[in-house]
Order: structure tokens, then sequence, then C-alpha cells
């Protein structure tokens, strides 16, 4: 049997779960973000001859859809890769995975998944969300050696902690941002608000002043050259630089 580890949230640090697969001689993939994508990797194991495929997600220590975002990819692969192998599904999702508990969910195998699963589609997927803010947590190599990779979860535990839901605020993570000397960097749109050197402890703070309280945390601004006066003006001049 062939495993795959595959990593379900943006914010997992994909150098741990990649170092935890190979000491299981598992296999690593990415549902969202990180490379390698999951359907890539059941496309070159199948390819290799796989002929019976272990699913076990992992590093998602939050509520929400959870397996059904890893059940509908593996289903929508299933249902475009001619002669598949045997799909399963690992029965938990392992939140903080380590040796011990890989080595035991690829012991205890999992359920063969039917093709049949819910599509990728959905018609709660259609509109364009309404958030106040978005909130990007840089994710670009030097952030990333330097503490971002704990950003994500602590948004999000932060803003769940605070009653503010997707409406509000949408955590999204971004490759580089270019202000790499101040990293970690976050930004919070539309307000054209740089922040540097943000720590896990400095989430809540920045939480409540910038996302409850409409107010800049100061203290971690980082200052812009153009205006944002300027910036509207440019924006409603050509339209937005892509
Ligand atoms: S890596 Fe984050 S700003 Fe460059």
């Amino acid at each position: 049997m062939t495993a795959i580890l595959v990593g379900m949230s943006a914010g997992v640090d994909p150098d741990a779960l990649t170092g935890l697969a190979r000491a299981a001689d598992a296999e690593v993939a990415f549902l969202q973000v990180h490379d390698p994508a999951l359907i890539d990797v059941l496309t070159s194991v199948a390819d290799r001859g796989a002929s019976d495929v272990l699913l076990i997600g992992a590093g998602w220590a939050q509520s929400g859809p959870k397996r059904s975002w890893l059940r509908r990819v593996a289903a929508h692969w299933l249902r475009s890769y001619d002669g598949a192998p045997t799909l399963r599904l690992a029965p938990q999702l392992l939140a903080a995975p380590d040796e011990e508990l890989l080595a035991a969910a690829i012991a205890a195998g999992g359920t063969p998944m039917a093709d049949d699963a819910a599509p990728l589609h959905s018609p709660a997927w259609e509109k364009v969300p309404r958030h106040r803010h978005q909130v990007l947590v840089c994710r670009g190599p030097r952030c990333s050696a330097l503490g971002a990779s704990a950003l994500t979860s602590a948004f999000g535990d932060e803003l769940r902690r605070a009653g503010l839901g997707d409406d509000d605020a949408l955590v999204t993570v971004t490759g580089c941002q270019f202000p790499c000397n101040h990293a970690p960097v976050v930004t919070v749109q539309p307000d054209d608000a740089w922040y540097g050197r943000v720590t896990v402890d400095e989430v809540p703070g920045l939480v409540e002043a910038h996302l409850l309280n409409e107010e800049r945390a100061a203290h971690l601004l980082l200052p812009r050259e153009r205006s944002a006066a300027r910036a509207s003006a440019e924006y409603s001049d050509r339209g937005p630089r892509l």
C-alpha cells in the first residue's frame, strides 16, 4: 500500500510534513497552497503502478469542512483517472501529526472510497464573499523562515475568539509581498495597511485594533511611499494594477 500524507490547511509547515512522510516511507501532498498538489501526487503514484493508496489528512486543527474537502478532491481525481487504484481514506485527520501517529494511521489503513462523493463545485461557492477585510499573510521564503508558518492558524484562532467570521475578515496566504526585511509581513486590504515583524503574540492585538476597532496597529505599521489617495487615484484612472 502507498500512503500519502496530505497537508490540509494553508498553515501547515510543508518541510515538516515532508520530513515526516519521508521518515515513514510515505508520499507527501497538499490540498492547497503548497506543492505538490494532491491530484499530481495521485497521478504520479498511479502512473508508477500503485494499486492501493491510503490518504491521511494532516494539519487541520480547526473545526469546519475537514474531511469533505479531501474526499471531494480525491473523488474528482478518481472520476478522471482511467484504471485508478483503490483509494482509501484514513478515518481520522491528524491535527498535529508526529512519527508515532503517522505510523499508527498507516497501520490502521482506511475505508475504500467510491467515486460518487460530492463534486468540486457547489452553489454555496458561487458568490464573491462580502468580507470587510482581507488579511494577507505572506508565506514567501523570508517570511516563512522567520515565523510566518504559525500566523495563519493564529489569525484563524483569534478571529474565532473575537467572533469574526468570513464575512468580516478573510485570511489568505500569499507569496512574497516584497518588503522582506520586515518579515513576517501581513497586509490588511482594502485598507492598504502593511504590517511588519508580526509574531503570533502580536496577532490578538492586531485583530483587536484593526479588525475589531478599525484602528491601525501603529507599532507594527510599515511606511508606504505612495499615499492612499494617490493609490486610489491610480486605481480609478487605470483600473487595478495586476
Ligand atoms: S517573503 Fe514575505 S515579504 Fe518577501
